[in-house]
């Protein structure tokens, strides 16, 4: 069975990563990395292709950046291009990029199976691309393969019928343990002169944080505020990058003593910048996830999260933009009193993947 497994966009590189590292223990079963191009600097991809030990993509369709409509365009033509050639048996998407959506519906149209692993997450919040392109996607799939049961609650609602769905667990927390003694070695913090415990480490690049300005300022002003309380290391995503470049703001947090700028951290980096941090504060539904693995308190920059797991049995808080919540919840933290007690999430143990490619195996 030909499998394409599709990557774009940096957080889909660790989803697949689990799925390459047990390929081999399944040998009826031909996976080939498909990458769009979604992303295409080293920092964004290279390098993560390299940690993660994922295959050279069998074809790359470098689409680059662009609005959202000639992305997913461009997306689609590709690979349907590349599917008419060399047809798979399956199309495996991960998560919920425009990347993601686009193969989905080449391959449906061309009755191809689709596969999606991250099926079932809700925000509920259609201003989110993501959002739609999660809707459109899990319509779209044949096999759902859900990371936590809020996912099987929300494709039942919508009428899927349930021996479509798979509870499996989280791949991208299969790939955090396999990569978690590597990442330990790595010491970013200890070079920024930081360590391990007494430092806040902050990405955010969601359009609804970065592309409106006043909500941009408020986060920057409160980053500043938190830098006076503990050191503060800021992992700039492009996107953002463009936006404190174009609002004068990066020269501001440049200028400050206890704000750290990086650029995009590889995989590694960004786990042992993680897993070593007091608090993580951030926009990506990755990060929530990971901290919780790792017992780290995190602060989500959006009033909404289509991992609620995260926050039941988890790390997580929402802050939206009530930054008298962020300040106690950081005072909290301070004292060592924030949500002491979490529990293991069930099915996040590593064996995702296999789970994923058992049940691939027998249909
Ligand atoms: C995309 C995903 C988002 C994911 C994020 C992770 C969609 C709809 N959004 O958002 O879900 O959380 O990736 O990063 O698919 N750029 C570069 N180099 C690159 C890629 C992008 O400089 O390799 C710059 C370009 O200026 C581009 C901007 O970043 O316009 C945004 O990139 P894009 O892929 O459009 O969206 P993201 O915000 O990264």
């Amino acid at each position: 069975m030909i499998i394409d497994v599709i990557v774009g966009a940096r957080p889909n590189f660790m989803k697949v990563a689990a799925l390459f590292s047990i390929a081999d223990e399944f040998p009826s079963l031909t996976l080939r990395l498909i990458h769009t191009g979604q992303h295409y600097d080293e920092a964004m991809s290279g390098v993560f292709l390299k940690e993660l030990g994922l295959p050279k993509p069998v074809f790359n369709l470098g689409v680059g950046s662009s609005s959202h409509a000639t992305q997913t365009a461009q997306i689609m033509i590709g690979y349907e291009e590349w599917v008419s050639k060399n047809r798979p048996d399956v199309c495996l998407v991960v998560g919920d990029v425009n990347s993601t959506v686009a193969c989905a519906l080449v391959a449906a149209k061309m009755q191809i199976l689709v596969a999606h692993v991250e099926a079932g997450l809700r925000s509920f919040d259609r201003t989110m691309p993501e959002e739609l392109n999660r809707i459109v996607t899990d319509s779209l799939s044949d096999l759902l393969f859900v990371n936590e049961p809020s996912g099987v609650k929300n494709l039942m609602k919508e009428g899927v019928k349930s021996s479509k769905v798979h509870l499996v667990g989280n791949v991208m927390i299969d790939t955090l343990f396999s990569q978690l003694v590597k990442a330990k070695k790595k010491t970013k913090y200890v070079e920024l002169g930081l360590e391990s415990g007494q430092y806040a480490f902050v990405t955010f690049h969601r359009p609804s944080n970065v592309d409106n300005s006043e909500i941009f300022l408020e986060i920057v002003n409160q980053l500043l505020w938190l830098s006076n309380v503990m050191p503060v290391v800021f992992s700039v995503h492009p996107r953002t990058k463009n936006q404190l470049q174009n609002t004068g703001l990066y020269e501001v947090l440049e200028t400050s003593q206890s704000i750290h700028l990086t650029g995009p951290l590889s995989y590694t980096d960004a786990l042992s910048m993680t897993a070593n941090a007091k608090v993580v504060i951030t926009d990506s539904g990755g990060l929530q996830e990971e901290t919780s693995v790792l017992y780290v308190p995190c602060l989500t920059l959006r009033d909404n999260t289509e991992r609620p797991i995260t926050i039941e049995e988890g790390t997580n808080t929402l802050i939206a933009s009530d930054w008298a919540l962020f300040r106690k919840k950081i005072e909290e933290i301070e004292e060592g009193i924030y949500l002491s007690e979490t529990s293991d999430i069930q099915l996040w143990d590593g064996a995702a993947a296999k789970r994923i490619l058992t049940v691939l195996e027998a249909i």
